[in-house]
């Protein structure tokens, strides 16, 4: 008997079919029948023993866990639906602002899943690891000619751990030279690890407001510059997608009173083989191989925040550091009495760093310059599409990304419902409501992945929502309509998660 089209909708509707993609999709444990495996072991051909009696009573539990009885099947399809819910930058441009969102190519995949790298372990001989570090030392010499900056330590395992390493040396240079300073100036601009790297430290966070065109400009640094601050925290291209154009200035200004300069380098995309930190009169700097050098970014993936350090600061290092013997050996050296000692147990997400390693060999010094280049064309040719459709809050030209907010859209409509329209339209939306200094911010980072075919549909998309939020408001008001469910209580599952699983009762 062959099923009526509404036993297929309840079919699809309790996930045993895969009828569309608007399925109703039930938790493992919802599907789990006593008994049911996913893997089938040859019958046993040694003599059965009673665990409690060769482990050890205490070493066994009669209380099972609970976990989910199912086929391989059913767990393979479980988990392949589920990935097709997800936005991917492999299905599309992804513009969320401040994550670089590009395209990583396969290749850098498939270098990290060497199985001599992929299989390596930390606790491995030196001897037995000279292509491991020696993929670590060219690394941090290759990162320090693009920033300008006389070492670098891939040590830090995210952006933020750069940053806490970054001002833990700033400080361990401050202290060793007997200088006692208590505060660190960051722009109101800034990324919010930035003040909670400062804070982390022991330092008083003291806001620098950026100047009425978005920059920070010399006069408010020397305003706030003092013999008691320890550095200036700046991001460049800034949170706004913009340079600070006055950087240099800024950086005298604040060795004069004897600070550093901590560049928050997570945006060097835009900056790639152009300009250089280290030139700019930065001394201490960190990179997020996850936004610039092919990793994904997002979704809580691994890290790699490479610090660079002037020479002022290679003492403080963190350990452990590649030190090539006379031998022309590499190994791993503890033996940098100034460090501010170890950040993690081993080496950080090594397959990071093939992966950003293998990113540089295949492009180059100029396919560097142009991954930065394109990605300055692109964002700025986003927003001579936009504007005039979208208010924008610093207009000028932009570097990696470009803010808009919904000031003037019609209908009431808000930044959080034009994103969620644009989840009709195919896009992930962009990052919105940061940074916090542009009220209703939408901050869209197109990378330079996109060809002109790609920019042109998605800027449609939001002329498309622009229109339609002065002809048909409510429809924006209400997206998402296009998806498994509509519009989500955002709300409630901030401050009420459900995040455990509780089987009914019987
Ligand atoms: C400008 C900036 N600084 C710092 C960070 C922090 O990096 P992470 O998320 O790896 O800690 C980010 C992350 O996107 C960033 O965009």
């Amino acid at each position: 008997m062959s099923a009526g089209n509404g036993e297929l909708e309840r079919l699809a509707a309790v996930g045993n079919s895969t009828l569309g993609l608007a399925y109703e999709e039930p938790l493992l444990f919802e599907r789990s029948r006593p008994g049911r495996t996913g893997y089938a072991l040859p019958p046993l051909d040694v003599p059965e023993v009673d665990p409690a009696e060769s482990l050890g009573e205490g070493a066994v539990r009669d209380d099972l866990p609970g976990l989910p009885e199912l086929s391989e099947v059913e767990v393979v399809r479980h988990f392949t639906r589920l990935s097709t819910w997800n936005a991917a930058v492999d299905l599309g441009l992804y513009p969320l602002g401040s994550c670089t969102m590009k395209y990583n190519p396969k290749l850098n995949e498939q270098m990290a899943r060497l199985p001599g790298f992929a299989g390596a372990h930390p606790l491995q001989d030196d001897a037995e690891s000279q292509g491991a570090l020696s993929l670590v030392h060219r690394l941090e010499s290759w990162l320090a000619e693009v920033s300008g900056m006389d070492r670098v330590s891939l040590q830090p395992a995210a952006g933020a751990q750069g940053e806490l390493a970054g001002i833990m040396m700033v400080r361990a240079y401050h202290e060793r030279r007997g200088d006692r300073r208590s505060k660190v100036l960051v722009p109101d601009s800034a990324h919010g690890t930035n003040p909670a790297s400062a804070a982390l430290n022991g330092y008083e966070v003291v806001t620098v407001a950026a100047g009425e065109d978005g920059i920070l400009h010399p006069e408010a640094v020397e305003a706030a510059m003092g013999e008691d601050v320890a550095a200036l925290m700046v991001t460049n291209p800034s949170t706004l997608g913009l340079f600070e154009e006055h950087i240099a200035r800024i950086c005298e200004i604040v060795h004069a009173k004897g600070g550093l300069v901590y560049l928050d380098g997570a945006n060097l995309n835009a900056l790639l083989g152009a300009a250089r930190p280290g030139d700019m009169g930065v001394d201490v700097m960190h990179f997020n191989l996850h936004k610039t050098f092919s990793t994904p970014h997002g979704g809580g993936g691994p890290g790699a925040g490479p610090v660079g350090v002037k020479e002022v600061l290679a003492p403080h290092l963190p350990i452990p550091v590649v030190r090539e013997g006379d031998d022309g050996q590499l190994a791993w050296s503890d033996d940098l009495p100034h460090s501010i000692g170890r950040l993690h147990g081993s080496h950080g997400n090594f397959g990071m760093f093939v992966r950003a390693y293998a990113y540089v060999r295949s492009l180059g010094p100029d396919g560097l310059r142009r991954c930065a280049e394109m990605a300055v064309l692109n964002a700025n040719y986003l927003l001579a599409r936009l504007r005039g459709h979208y208010h924008v809050p610093y207009d000028r030209p932009v570097m990696h990304e470009c803010i808009l907010s919904d000031r003037g859209l019609a209908g009431e409509v808000s930044t959080l419902d034009v994103a969620k329209r644009l989840i009709d339209y195919g896009y992930h939306p962009p990052t919105i409501y940061f940074p916090l200094v542009v009220h209703g911010a939408l901050m869209i980072e197109p990378t330079e992945s996109e060809s002109l075919e790609g920019l042109d549909r998605f800027a449609d998309a939001m002329l498309a929502i622009e229109a339609e939020a002065r002809e048909d408001p409510e429809r924006v008001r209400s997206a998402p309509h296009h998806t498994r469910l509509s519009r989500l209580d955002e709300t409630q599952a901030a401050r009420k998660p459900i995040l455990r699983w509780e089987p009914e009762e019987a």
